[in-house]
């Protein structure tokens, strides 16, 4: 399910936030600044932030919380970024991630 949650029960009515344009797989996708990349991917209904390197298995966000690396993906070129406690930034290049990461470490 995308999107995001306009009206709470007890929060009440959204607010409308600044938006920034980033790149997520080539493709530029809006966010509303200050959020956490992973919270912006959710409201476009993208769930899959990597593949592990043994079994090709997607993964997305487990913690939310920035301890289990499920959410991990390339930023800007810097491979392994946790994007669920990492804040978006104008002009950001995101990409899945896949395996292996440029160093050389398995986070299967
Ligand atoms: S979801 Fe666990 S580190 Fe991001």
């Amino acid at each position: 399910m995308a999107g995001r949650i306009d009206r709470h029960p007890i929060l009440g009515k959204r607010k409308a936030k600044e938006e920034v344009e980033i790149i997520f797989n080539g493709k530029k996708i809006k966010a509303e600044k200050g959020e956490m990349i992973a919270a912006a991917l959710q409201a476009k209904g993208i769930r899959i932030h990597r593949y592990t390197i043994k079994n090709k298995e997607p993964r997305g966000v487990f913690c939310g919380i920035g301890q289990c690396t499920d959410c991990a993906m390339e930023v800007n070129g810097q491979p392994n970024v946790r994007t669920c406690v990492t804040p978006v930034e104008a002009g950001m290049v995101i990409n899945t991630q896949y395996g292996l990461n440029r160093d050389g470490d398995n986070i299967d």
